[in-house]
């Protein structure tokens, strides 16, 4: 039986994730979305919220499933008893990190092989990042995302630290009666 592991930050999912989480279901027995949890990138989705809007999107898969991990990629590959790691690759501008990510996991763990699936064209674009830059400026992001998602994400922008809000929108309104005493003064950005 031929195991996968497709990992990432997923922060959060985009529909060119999706696609490559169906193709991979197609091809695999068992595909594992692995969900990194500590990140130095400090993500805008928790790993709980992230593994959540996964478990969503892969319902219907009956050979997926989603999981949270830490530390090394082949550590968890191995704990998965994954034969492959699964990477999507969007433009040539991927290559030269996902050729780098891949050697390192053979040297480190030569038994470990990545399979790289081409993005859908119609994705080929599209990453996390920018989808998040759209929404922080408050563009249109829903040809990027599930409508559930993309909700998810506006909630995140919606209430925001004063100092972010304020170069983007100086319409805003008073600051919310109860919110968390973390330093940040938080305001509801009206125009939205
Ligand atoms: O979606 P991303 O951020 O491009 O995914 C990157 C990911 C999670 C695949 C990579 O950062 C990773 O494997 N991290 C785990 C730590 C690790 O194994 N590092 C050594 C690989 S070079």
């Amino acid at each position: 039986m031929a195991t996968a592991v497709y990992p990432g930050s997923f922060d959060p999912v985009t529909l060119g994730h999706e696609d490559i989480i169906k193709r991979s279901s197609r091809i695999m027995d068992k595909v594992i979305v692995g969900v990194l949890r500590n990140q130095s990138k400090s993500p805008l989705f928790s790993v709980e919220e992230r593994v959540g809007m996964l478990t969503q999107v892969v319902e219907g898969l009956p050979n997926v499933e989603v999981r949270a991990f830490d530390g090394l990629l082949v550590d968890f590959v191995r704990q998965c008893r994954a034969d492959v790691i699964i990477r999507g690759l969007r433009a040539i501008t991927d290559f030269e990190y996902e050729l780098q990510l891949s050697q390192t996991n053979r040297v480190i763990a030569p038994d470990v092989d990545t399979i790289f699936l081409t993005t859908n064209l119609k994705y080929s674009y599209l990453s996390s990042s920018i989808v998040k830059e759209i929404a922080m400026y408050h563009g249109d992001i829903s040809a990027f995302l599930r409508p559930e998602i993309a909700q998810k994400i506006r909630e995140k922008y919606f209430l925001c630290p004063r100092d972010m809000a304020l170069p983007f929108n100086k319409n805003i309104s008073q600051t919310p009666d109860s919110f968390p005493d973390d330093g940040f003064i938080y305001v509801r950005i009206a125009e939205y």
